[in-house]
């Protein structure tokens, strides 16, 4: 038998309800919100990749599922959407009508990391991305749009996270003092820390490891590096999250594990996942459009990672698979024959509709309706055609309706919209 590749999976119609309701709620949600949604493709030279998330990190080091493309050069599924939505806002020239643009998409991610609960190496995210708004307020707005989010979808249990991470002019400081404790501290370190010390050592503050963390409980915080301008557009958010009612934690060891943002950075987390704790993380990036070519367009943005999200959800509240509002019992080829199109008719009308064509017995179509769930069976044999009515069974309440076999169809549909 064949298997799915590992690290992959299939997400089954039993799980799907919570899915599409995640996507229903988020769509109308961002665009209330000003959002319009953008598709870009799932491959992209990997070059985007490296020159925006960056070398040093762990995604573009050893996670990225690369391929040679045409001409030699190598291409890449996207670990992320924030470099293609921003390459796309490029070549397309979307901010030559309107600097201020706010894209959102949807869709799958790959990183090739060790899969475990709550981390897998296809994934879904969410993304918003906001260009042209450098005023803190921007940044309150857009965390705004991710917690309320939450809020919609009755997800409860979840701390905001927030931090400055600074910018080209403040953050060199604070990365050289903080590179200074932590090679004093060297021998106390993970080997992965060990590794990336040099080369990212903002990364080393992120480790999960306890002797880390025991190891660089009195490292520097960015806060105290931070320039004038930076500590000003931090206390402006901090200040508009408060106003807004927006419950937050300041958190100096909130690193992020992509090179491309300034100032404020976030994440939603939870307590409910384990070790995968971040359902949502996200920041400025107010360099990012110009280095890849664009204009100088400061940036903002997220991804909630929809997989963490469903898991969160699925936990919290019974969200199993809603039945038919109707199944349509016919027992005998005449009814059959005839039943067949009341079905489509029904379903065309807007009534979720299930029917069975085996001719079974009453007993067994019965049956086969309640493993089904439905809520009503329209029943019909050769009595009810006889005496040219139907019977609408309530399976709930148990109770039974006759319905005229002319205009059956319409009867149906009218009584089922307007049951209680
Ligand atoms: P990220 O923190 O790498 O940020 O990913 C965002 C979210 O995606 C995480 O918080 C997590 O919920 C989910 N996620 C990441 N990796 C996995 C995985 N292997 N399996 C399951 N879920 C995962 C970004 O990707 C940025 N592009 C966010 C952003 C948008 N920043 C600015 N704009």
């Amino acid at each position: 038998m064949m298997q799915l590749v590992r690290g992959f999976r299939d997400i089954l119609p039993q799980d799907i309800s919570v899915w599409q309701e995640i996507e229903e709620t988020t769509k109308k949600h961002f665009e209330n919100f000003g959002f319009a949604e953008i598709r870009p493709p799932v491959v992209e030279q990997s070059e985007l990749f490296s020159r925006s998330i960056g070398d040093m990190t762990d995604i573009v080091e050893k996670e990225m599922f690369t391929f040679p493309g045409s001409r030699g050069k190598m291409i890449s599924l996207r670990p992320e959407a924030t470099a293609s939505v921003v390459r796309a806002y490029i070549q397309h020239h979307l901010y030559a009508q309107d600097p201020v643009r706010k894209l959102y998409t949807i869709g799958p991610m790959f990183r090739r990391e060790r899969p475990q609960k709550g981390r897998y190496r296809q994934f879904y995210q969410i993304n918003a991305e906001l260009f042209g708004e450098k005023s803190p307020y921007a940044d309150a707005r857009l965390i705004c749009m991710a917690w309320t989010l939450f809020e919609k979808l009755s997800v409860s249990g979840l701390m905001l996270h927030l931090n400055s991470l600074g910018c080209p002019e403040c953050r060199p400081g604070f990365r050289d003092a903080l590179h200074s404790v932590i090679s004093e501290k060297k021998e106390l370190l993970c080997a992965d820390c060990r590794r990336r010390m040099d080369k990212n050592p903002m990364r080393v503050l992120d480790c999960k490891v306890p002797g880390c963390r025991e190891a660089l409980a009195s490292a520097p915080k960015m806060a105290d590096f931070l320039c004038h301008e930076c500590k000003d557009h931090f206390a402006r958010v901090t200040g508009a999250l408060k106003d807004m009612n927006i419950p937050f934690e300041i958190d100096p060891r909130l690193v992020r594990g992509l090179d491309y943002y300034t100032r404020t950075a976030f994440e939603v987390q939870t307590d409910a996942l384990g070790a995968q704790n971040a359902v949502a993380g996200g920041g400025r990036y107010d360099g990012l459009v110009k280095a890849l070519g664009g204009p100088d367009t400061p940036a903002i943005g997220f991804a909630v990672g929809m997989d963490r999200l469903v898991e969160v959800i699925t936990a919290s509240r019974d969200v199993s698979l809603h039945g038919p509002d109707l199944f349509v019992a016919l027992i005998g080829e005449s009814a059959v024959k005839l039943g067949s199109k009341w079905a489509c008719g029904l379903s065309t009308a807007g009534i979720k509709t299930e029917t069975d064509f085996t001719s079974k017995s009453l007993k067994a179509l019965m049956r086969r309706a309640g493993r089904l769930g439905a809520s009503y069976v329209l029943i019909a044999g050769d009595n009810e055609l006889a005496s040219g009515e139907a019977i609408l069974r309530n399976m709930k309440a148990k109770t039974q309706t006759p319905v005229p076999l002319t205009e059956l169809v319409e009867s149906v549909a009218t009584l089922l919209k307007n049951r209680e």
